[in-house]
């Protein structure tokens, strides 16, 4: 592999292509921004480098914050919107159609379509050339909900983000690996089942508390009680049920002769001709028998 020298360039790619918003809930402006990326993590410090004729530049000079917006696939077209045209003629909320909210501790708007919002307050300018750098602290992230899985964990790759590479707007591609993959030991079986049964288990914790948040209250209806009042039955009483029961007729009393002790007995009997053996009738199972009546069955 041979490699040419070229001179001096702005060639660092992938980078974000985010919506940067400036201004108040009433006058917000949004301009799309490639030059831009974290500095210091503790505290968490990011910038942007913005053009001084650029009408972002005057807003956020003057007010000392912005929101760094991310952009998905859903968002792109819009954010290609806003960094070709200027707020100082266009209200790009507008022309876009995308929607302010407030943030926790700026004045300016976030996108609430964007997946991810950074509330950021300037610590310091510095003037390199064509940009000046806005070198600003990150007070608070906003993340849309959707993106965290069932154990709270933010799944960034669910939110379709986009990267700007040689003046394109690119997909971000599929997994290859995680920080630090290169140097990670192998895991024992052993440690792989403990991870799997804590992620279940935090899985199902988290399910259970989401449908605790939708159960809706029980109404609590009162139950139909059995009785009005419990009623003790005296002696004479007892008595009286009890005679009530020995004395309960048989269903059919016209068949029932006294001596019937069960079903088999009570049905008629029938000898053979031949034989002279007595047999039962079969009941018939057949319960249309009384819409079609057969020929063993004279109706
Ligand atoms: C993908 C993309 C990245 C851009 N990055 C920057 C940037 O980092 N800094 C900058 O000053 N302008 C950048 N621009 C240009 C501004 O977004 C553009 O000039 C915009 O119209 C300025 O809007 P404003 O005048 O409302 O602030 C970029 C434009 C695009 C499309």
């Amino acid at each position: 592999m041979a490699k040419i020298t070229w001179k001096a360039g702005t060639m660092l790619y992938p980078l974000p292509a985010v919506m940067v918003t400036s201004g108040t809930m009433e006058k917000a402006n949004i301009f799309t921004a490639a030059w831009t990326g974290i500095v210091n993590s503790e505290p968490a410090m990011t910038y942007v480098s913005i053009r001084p004729e650029r009408f972002s530049h005057a807003l956020i000079s003057k007010s000392g914050e912005f929101v760094i917006n991310l952009t998905n696939e859903k968002l792109l077209h819009a954010a290609d919107f806003c960094g070709v045209r200027s707020g100082k003629d266009t209200d790009k909320f507008e022309q876009t159609g995308l929607t302010k909210a407030p943030c926790a501790f700026v004045k300016a708007p976030q996108i609430e379509e964007s997946p991810i919002s950074l509330e950021c307050r300037v610590v310091e300018v510095k003037r390199l050339g064509s940009h000046d750098l806005f070198l600003a602290e990150i007070l608070a992230v906003n993340v849309d909900d959707s993106l965290l899985d069932e154990t709270g964990r933010l799944a960034l790759e669910k939110s379709d983000l986009v990267a700007f590479c040689h003046g394109e707007y690119r997909k971000i591609g599929a997994k290859l690996g995680k920080f630090g993959f290169s140097v990670e030991k192998k895991k024992s079986r052993k440690q792989r089942i403990r991870e799997i049964k804590t992620e279940r288990k935090a899985r199902k914790a988290a399910r259970r508390n989401d449908a605790k948040k939708i159960e809706k209250p029980v109404e609590t209806k009162k139950r139909k009680q059995a009785f009005d009042k419990p009623v003790r039955r005296s002696a004479e009483n007892r008595a009286e049920k009890d005679s009530f029961n020995t004395e309960r007729k048989p269903r059919n009393d016209k068949k029932f002769d006294g001596k019937q002790t069960g079903y088999k007995k009570s049905r008629p009997e029938k000898e053979n001709e031949q034989t002279g053996r007595k047999s039962f009738d079969k009941p018939l199972k057949n319960k249309s028998f009384k819409h079609k009546p057969s020929a063993r069955r004279p109706s």
